[in-house]
């Protein structure tokens, strides 16, 4: 097993060097480097990524491999091909994101579609060198920075990882086409105490920004928010306004206490009681989330001055755990 492990390593290290070659040096990549020139990224960051193109032709994956010695066997359970057909490659036509692991060896691929029908990203599947819950995309270039400065910026996609990086901020990862876990906020625990989520502007993105803010706290990672406004995510920014503004964006950050009451006074009326109790059910994990005595005595304040309810009530509604909204 362990010369398994080793041998998918340089299966995913040989296949990643092809993809990069295909899209960088090659007439059919190159529909998917104009692309992304035409989404703002430099060269810079395409080789930093190592990302690739793997080709339209359903032959060519296998064939290569093949010819390099690999047996039929262990390309079937490579994570490379499709389930019902073992010949058949996973990734055609897409522009190719190498996805690593803390150490820097490529595990798992992302592939976004480019043209046609079809799901926007497909990911590898679950390998033995591969767990989704535990890798963050972007970790390996990010953990050095992510040390010393004692912080990361957690966004949604691979394209928005990229972005920040390029704008000259590398201590950015995103999770991989699931949602945040909470082995992925350990994880971050080991390197960083704080972390700054840039989700996407929309209910989804705000959603998944709220139920990661809990994860964080969980873990003991204290979180503020950026607003990624001017664009639906990082990247979107970083195309259409450059990097300098996603830059200016992480000037403006709220912390997360913040967020989640501006957000749950939205959607339920402060003015009643029933509102007021609606508000303290939505904040109630992040407060309960909290491994500090001191820090949930101060937002339980800090509740209590913006709802106008005071502290021995909310204590007593917290304690009885009611949480009607979900
Ligand atoms: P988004 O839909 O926000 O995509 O999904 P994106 O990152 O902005 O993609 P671009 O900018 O259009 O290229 C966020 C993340 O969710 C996962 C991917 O990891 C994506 O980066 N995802 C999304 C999937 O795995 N599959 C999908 O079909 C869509
Ligand atoms: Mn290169
Ligand atoms: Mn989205
Ligand atoms: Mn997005
Ligand atoms: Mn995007």
């Amino acid at each position: 097993n362990q010369s398994r492990v080793g041998a998918l390593f340089d299966l995913y290290a040989g296949v990643t060097r092809s993809f990069h070659y295909l899209l960088k040096e090659t007439g059919t990549g190159k529909k998917a480097l104009d692309y992304l020139y035409a989404r703002g990224f430099s060269d810079d960051i395409i080789d930093t990524f190592q990302l690739g193109y793997a080709p339209q032709d359903p032959n060519w994956l296998y064939d290569f491999l093949k010819k390099k010695g690999y047996s039929s066997d262990f390309l079937a359970e490579s994570g490379l091909f499709s389930r019902n057909d073992s010949r058949y490659p996973l990734f055609r036509n897409r522009l190719i994101i190498p996805i690593a692991s803390t150490q820097g060896r490529v595990i798992a691929f992302g592939g976004r579609l480019l043209e046609g029908e079809g799901p926007k990203y497909l990911n590898s599947p679950e390998t033995p060198i591969f767990r989704k819950s535990r890798t963050l995309f972007g970790l390996d270039k990010a953990v050095k920075a992510v040390r010393s400065s004692g912080r990361f910026f957690l966004c949604e996609g691979y394209m928005d990882v990229m972005a920040l990086y390029q704008a000259g901020i590398p201590e950015s990862l995103a999770p991989l086409g699931t949602s945040f876990t909470q082995d992925q906020a350990n994880l971050l625990k080991r390197y960083a105490d704080r972390g700054i989520l840039l989700f996407d502007n929309d209910d989804a993105g705000q959603a998944a920004a709220a139920k990661s803010i809990v994860l964080c706290a969980k873990s003991g990672i204290e979180t503020s928010i950026a607003a990624v406004a001017g664009g639906k995510d990082p990247a979107d920014i970083l195309e259409k306004e450059g990097g300098q503004a996603l830059q200016k964006l992480l000037q403006y950050t709220i912390n997360s206490l913040d967020y989640l009451v501006e957000k749950a006074m939205a959607r339920f009326s402060a003015g009643t009681p029933e509102g007021k109790h609606r508000i303290l059910s939505d904040l109630a994990p992040f407060i309960e989330a909290q491994d500090s005595a001191v820090k949930r005595d101060g937002y339980l304040g800090r509740l209590s001055d913006m709802l106008e309810v005071n502290v021995t009530a909310l204590t007593a509604d917290l304690s009885q755990k009611t949480t009607p909204s979900r």
